[in-house]
Protein backbone atom coordinates (compact mmCIF):
# COMPACT_ATOMS: atom_id res chain seq x y z
CA UNK A 1 0.00 0.00 0.00
CA UNK A 2 1.40 3.17 -1.03
CA UNK A 3 0.11 7.04 0.08
CA UNK A 4 -1.06 6.63 -3.67
CA UNK A 5 -3.08 4.47 -3.08
CA UNK A 6 -5.77 6.68 -0.64
CA UNK A 7 -6.24 8.74 -4.07
CA UNK A 8 -9.71 7.76 -6.04
CA UNK A 9 -10.23 5.48 -9.43
CA UNK A 10 -10.98 7.98 -12.13
CA UNK A 11 -13.43 6.89 -14.63
CA UNK A 12 -14.81 8.21 -17.79
CA UNK A 13 -17.54 7.26 -20.55
CA UNK A 14 -19.17 9.20 -23.25
CA UNK A 15 -21.76 9.82 -20.91
CA UNK A 16 -24.09 8.32 -18.34
CA UNK A 17 -23.65 4.77 -19.68
CA UNK A 18 -20.08 4.16 -17.99
CA UNK A 19 -22.06 3.84 -14.66
CA UNK A 20 -22.34 0.07 -15.68
CA UNK A 21 -18.34 0.31 -14.99
CA UNK A 22 -18.59 1.86 -11.69
CA UNK A 23 -21.53 0.23 -10.59
CA UNK A 24 -19.72 -3.01 -11.03
CA UNK A 25 -15.99 -1.51 -9.74
CA UNK A 26 -18.06 -0.33 -6.30
CA UNK A 27 -19.28 -3.59 -6.02
CA UNK A 28 -15.95 -4.81 -5.65
CA UNK A 29 -14.22 -2.23 -4.21
CA UNK A 30 -16.99 -0.48 -1.85
CA UNK A 31 -13.89 1.10 -0.11
CA UNK A 32 -12.37 2.95 -3.39
CA UNK A 33 -13.46 6.84 -4.36
CA UNK A 34 -14.65 7.27 -7.22
CA UNK A 35 -14.49 10.52 -9.60
CA UNK A 36 -16.71 10.10 -12.48
CA UNK A 37 -15.94 11.94 -15.86
CA UNK A 38 -19.32 11.76 -18.41
CA UNK A 39 -18.46 13.52 -21.35
CA UNK A 40 -22.58 14.57 -21.42
CA UNK A 41 -22.10 17.56 -23.97
CA UNK A 42 -20.06 15.26 -26.59
CA UNK A 43 -22.10 11.94 -26.23
CA UNK A 44 -22.41 9.30 -28.70
CA UNK A 45 -18.96 9.01 -29.49
CA UNK A 46 -19.88 5.49 -30.82
CA UNK A 47 -21.06 7.60 -33.97
CA UNK A 48 -17.97 9.88 -34.12
CA UNK A 49 -14.65 9.02 -36.31
CA UNK A 50 -11.44 7.48 -34.42
CA UNK A 51 -9.53 11.06 -34.65
CA UNK A 52 -12.34 12.47 -32.97
CA UNK A 53 -12.90 9.60 -30.31
CA UNK A 54 -9.53 10.19 -29.34
CA UNK A 55 -8.92 13.87 -29.02
CA UNK A 56 -12.06 13.48 -26.47
CA UNK A 57 -10.54 10.61 -24.98
CA UNK A 58 -7.39 12.06 -24.13
CA UNK A 59 -9.27 15.65 -23.28
CA UNK A 60 -11.03 13.54 -20.57
CA UNK A 61 -7.75 11.58 -19.51
CA UNK A 62 -6.39 15.29 -19.09
CA UNK A 63 -9.70 16.48 -16.84
CA UNK A 64 -9.52 13.61 -14.41
CA UNK A 65 -5.44 13.62 -14.22
CA UNK A 66 -5.86 16.96 -12.91
CA UNK A 67 -8.13 15.87 -10.09
CA UNK A 68 -5.45 14.04 -8.55
CA UNK A 69 -6.58 10.41 -9.02
CA UNK A 70 -4.56 7.10 -8.86
CA UNK A 71 -5.76 5.80 -11.99
CA UNK A 72 -7.86 6.09 -15.04
CA UNK A 73 -10.54 3.91 -16.59
CA UNK A 74 -11.79 4.18 -19.60
CA UNK A 75 -15.37 2.71 -19.21
CA UNK A 76 -16.70 3.62 -22.87
CA UNK A 77 -16.33 0.96 -25.05
CA UNK A 78 -15.98 3.19 -27.81
CA UNK A 79 -12.91 5.08 -26.22
CA UNK A 80 -11.49 2.53 -24.85
CA UNK A 81 -11.65 0.63 -28.79
CA UNK A 82 -9.82 3.29 -30.20
CA UNK A 83 -7.79 5.39 -27.88
CA UNK A 84 -5.80 2.95 -25.28
CA UNK A 85 -2.70 3.08 -26.69
CA UNK A 86 -2.52 7.37 -27.74
CA UNK A 87 -3.71 7.44 -23.75
CA UNK A 88 -0.71 5.17 -22.48
CA UNK A 89 1.82 6.72 -25.07
CA UNK A 90 0.84 10.73 -23.42
CA UNK A 91 -0.47 9.88 -19.67
CA UNK A 92 1.72 8.36 -16.93
CA UNK A 93 -0.96 6.63 -14.47
CA UNK A 94 -1.83 3.26 -15.17
CA UNK A 95 -4.83 3.40 -17.97
CA UNK A 96 -7.54 0.31 -18.01
CA UNK A 97 -9.70 -0.49 -20.88
CA UNK A 98 -12.80 -2.86 -21.36
CA UNK A 99 -12.06 -4.50 -24.22
CA UNK A 100 -8.61 -6.54 -23.27
CA UNK A 101 -10.45 -7.94 -20.33
CA UNK A 102 -13.74 -8.56 -22.02
CA UNK A 103 -11.74 -10.44 -24.69
CA UNK A 104 -10.30 -12.43 -22.15
CA UNK A 105 -13.05 -13.85 -20.57
CA UNK A 106 -14.85 -14.49 -24.07
CA UNK A 107 -11.73 -16.68 -24.84
CA UNK A 108 -12.28 -18.15 -21.27
CA UNK A 109 -15.81 -19.04 -21.59
CA UNK A 110 -15.95 -20.77 -25.60
CA UNK A 111 -16.00 -23.87 -26.40
CA UNK A 112 -16.18 -23.96 -29.46
CA UNK A 113 -14.36 -20.92 -30.26
CA UNK A 114 -17.36 -19.39 -31.70
CA UNK A 115 -17.41 -15.46 -30.32
CA UNK A 116 -19.71 -12.82 -31.22
CA UNK A 117 -19.52 -8.91 -30.30
CA UNK A 118 -22.42 -6.23 -30.76
CA UNK A 119 -20.99 -2.47 -30.24
CA UNK A 120 -21.28 0.88 -31.46
CA UNK A 121 -20.51 1.39 -35.52
CA UNK A 122 -17.30 2.93 -34.02
CA UNK A 123 -16.14 0.01 -31.82
CA UNK A 124 -17.04 -2.52 -34.17
CA UNK A 125 -14.92 -0.75 -36.80
CA UNK A 126 -11.88 -0.56 -34.76
CA UNK A 127 -11.51 -4.21 -34.73
CA UNK A 128 -10.16 -3.76 -31.26
CA UNK A 129 -12.10 -6.84 -29.68
CA UNK A 130 -11.27 -9.22 -32.71
CA UNK A 131 -7.77 -8.22 -32.34
CA UNK A 132 -7.62 -8.60 -29.10
CA UNK A 133 -9.39 -12.30 -29.34
CA UNK A 134 -7.32 -13.25 -32.06
CA UNK A 135 -4.04 -12.40 -29.78
CA UNK A 136 -5.24 -14.91 -27.24
CA UNK A 137 -6.88 -17.29 -29.31
CA UNK A 138 -5.87 -17.21 -32.58
CA UNK A 139 -7.80 -19.95 -34.27
CA UNK A 140 -11.08 -18.23 -32.56
CA UNK A 141 -13.63 -17.47 -35.33
CA UNK A 142 -15.08 -14.33 -34.20
CA UNK A 143 -18.36 -12.67 -35.75
CA UNK A 144 -19.32 -8.71 -35.09
CA UNK A 145 -22.11 -6.21 -34.91
CA UNK A 146 -22.84 -2.89 -34.94
CA UNK A 147 -26.33 -2.10 -32.95
CA UNK A 148 -26.30 1.49 -33.21
CA UNK A 149 -30.22 1.78 -32.02
CA UNK A 150 -29.49 0.20 -28.75
CA UNK A 151 -27.61 3.29 -27.29
CA UNK A 152 -30.79 5.36 -27.51
CA UNK A 153 -33.12 2.58 -26.75
CA UNK A 154 -31.43 1.90 -23.67
CA UNK A 155 -31.33 5.75 -22.34
CA UNK A 156 -34.89 5.74 -23.01
CA UNK A 157 -35.77 3.38 -20.45
CA UNK A 158 -37.07 1.03 -23.35
CA UNK A 159 -34.97 -1.92 -22.24
CA UNK A 160 -38.53 -4.46 -22.40
CA UNK A 161 -40.17 -2.50 -25.55
CA UNK A 162 -41.29 -4.35 -28.40
CA UNK A 163 -39.39 -1.70 -30.63
CA UNK A 164 -36.45 -2.93 -28.98
CA UNK A 165 -36.76 -6.65 -28.86
CA UNK A 166 -37.42 -5.94 -32.50
CA UNK A 167 -34.15 -4.64 -32.84
CA UNK A 168 -32.39 -6.74 -30.58
CA UNK A 169 -34.02 -9.86 -32.68
CA UNK A 170 -32.99 -8.00 -36.45
CA UNK A 171 -29.13 -7.43 -34.63
CA UNK A 172 -28.56 -10.83 -32.83
CA UNK A 173 -30.44 -12.81 -35.86
CA UNK A 174 -26.75 -13.11 -38.22
CA UNK A 175 -24.92 -14.21 -35.12
CA UNK A 176 -27.50 -16.87 -34.16
CA UNK A 177 -26.91 -18.09 -37.43
CA UNK A 178 -23.27 -18.29 -36.95
CA UNK A 179 -23.64 -20.64 -34.10
CA UNK A 180 -22.03 -18.36 -31.76
CA UNK A 181 -21.78 -19.83 -28.11
CA UNK A 182 -20.16 -16.81 -26.71
CA UNK A 183 -21.57 -13.27 -26.84
CA UNK A 184 -19.45 -9.83 -25.89
CA UNK A 185 -21.62 -7.27 -24.61
CA UNK A 186 -19.56 -4.42 -25.93
CA UNK A 187 -21.16 -1.09 -24.91
CA UNK A 188 -21.79 0.53 -22.02
CA UNK A 189 -25.32 0.55 -22.00
CA UNK A 190 -25.48 -3.18 -22.93
CA UNK A 191 -25.95 -4.59 -19.29
CA UNK A 192 -29.14 -2.97 -18.76
CA UNK A 193 -30.13 -5.18 -22.19
CA UNK A 194 -29.48 -8.46 -20.67
CA UNK A 195 -32.53 -9.79 -19.45
CA UNK A 196 -34.32 -8.51 -22.75
CA UNK A 197 -31.16 -10.55 -24.99
CA UNK A 198 -31.33 -13.56 -22.56
CA UNK A 199 -34.46 -14.30 -23.20
CA UNK A 200 -33.79 -13.72 -27.20
CA UNK A 201 -30.46 -16.36 -27.09
CA UNK A 202 -31.80 -18.83 -24.98
CA UNK A 203 -29.75 -20.13 -22.37
CA UNK A 204 -26.70 -21.92 -24.29
CA UNK A 205 -25.01 -18.62 -25.03
CA UNK A 206 -22.70 -17.52 -22.56
CA UNK A 207 -22.80 -13.99 -22.29
CA UNK A 208 -19.25 -11.45 -21.30
CA UNK A 209 -20.40 -8.10 -19.82
CA UNK A 210 -17.70 -5.60 -20.25
CA UNK A 211 -18.65 -4.08 -17.42
CA UNK A 212 -18.34 -6.86 -14.56
CA UNK A 213 -15.06 -7.90 -16.19
CA UNK A 214 -13.41 -4.41 -16.09
CA UNK A 215 -13.93 -4.05 -13.00
CA UNK A 216 -12.53 -7.84 -12.45
CA UNK A 217 -9.52 -6.70 -14.11
CA UNK A 218 -8.83 -2.98 -12.29
CA UNK A 219 -9.48 -4.71 -9.28
CA UNK A 220 -6.35 -7.80 -9.79
CA UNK A 221 -4.64 -4.54 -11.83
CA UNK A 222 -5.24 -2.33 -8.31
CA UNK A 223 -3.60 -5.29 -5.88
CA UNK A 224 -0.47 -6.26 -8.29
CA UNK A 225 0.45 -2.53 -8.20
CA UNK A 226 -0.28 -1.94 -4.71
CA UNK A 227 -2.60 0.79 -5.62
CA UNK A 228 -5.64 -1.03 -3.99
CA UNK A 229 -7.62 1.87 -1.00
CA UNK A 230 -6.96 0.74 2.61
CA UNK A 231 -9.58 0.76 5.34
CA UNK A 232 -13.61 -0.42 5.47
CA UNK A 233 -14.83 3.00 4.78
CA UNK A 234 -17.56 2.83 2.06
CA UNK A 235 -16.31 4.85 -0.77
CA UNK A 236 -17.69 7.99 -2.71
CA UNK A 237 -18.69 8.74 -6.67
CA UNK A 238 -18.43 11.88 -7.43
CA UNK A 239 -20.06 12.65 -10.94
CA UNK A 240 -18.59 15.25 -13.31
CA UNK A 241 -20.60 16.01 -16.40
CA UNK A 242 -19.83 18.00 -19.54
CA UNK A 243 -23.23 19.03 -20.00
CA UNK A 244 -26.05 20.31 -17.80
CA UNK A 245 -26.62 18.30 -14.39
CA UNK A 246 -30.13 17.45 -14.36
CA UNK A 247 -30.66 15.28 -17.67
CA UNK A 248 -27.54 13.14 -16.13
CA UNK A 249 -28.87 13.16 -12.40
CA UNK A 250 -32.35 11.49 -13.42
CA UNK A 251 -30.41 8.71 -15.84
CA UNK A 252 -27.60 7.68 -13.26
CA UNK A 253 -30.06 6.41 -11.04
CA UNK A 254 -30.90 3.69 -13.82
CA UNK A 255 -27.09 2.99 -14.10
CA UNK A 256 -26.01 3.02 -11.13
CA UNK A 257 -29.33 1.11 -9.96
CA UNK A 258 -28.23 4.44 -6.53
CA UNK A 259 -28.71 7.67 -6.23
CA UNK A 260 -25.37 9.15 -7.02
CA UNK A 261 -24.18 12.73 -5.63
CA UNK A 262 -24.90 15.64 -6.96
CA UNK A 263 -23.02 15.80 -10.25
CA UNK A 264 -21.07 19.32 -10.99
CA UNK A 265 -20.59 20.31 -14.36
CA UNK A 266 -17.26 21.30 -15.68
CA UNK A 267 -15.74 22.59 -18.93
CA UNK A 268 -13.09 20.62 -20.42
CA UNK A 269 -11.43 23.70 -22.36
CA UNK A 270 -10.44 24.95 -19.03
CA UNK A 271 -8.45 22.13 -17.85
N1 LIG B 1 -20.23 4.60 -24.03
C1 LIG B 1 -20.35 4.15 -25.40
C2 LIG B 1 -19.70 2.78 -25.55
O1 LIG B 1 -19.56 2.04 -24.62
C3 LIG B 1 -21.80 4.10 -25.84
C4 LIG B 1 -22.43 5.47 -26.01
C5 LIG B 1 -21.76 6.29 -27.09
O2 LIG B 1 -21.89 5.98 -28.29
O3 LIG B 1 -21.08 7.22 -26.73
O4 LIG B 1 -19.29 2.43 -26.64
Amino acid sequence: MTSTSRLPIGIFDSGVGGLTVVRQIHRLMPHEDVLYLGDTARVPYGTKSPTTVIRFACEDTRFLERQKIKAVVVACNTASAWSLPTLEHHFSLPIYGVVVPGAEEAVRKTRQGRIGIIGTAATIRSQAYVKAIHALKPDAQVFVQSCPLLVPLVEEGWLHHAITVAALKEYLAPLLRKKIDVLILGCTHYPLLKPAIRRLIGPGIRLVDSAETCARYVQRQLVLQALAAPGNQRGRIQPFVTDEAEHFDKLARRFLRSPTERAWQVDLASF
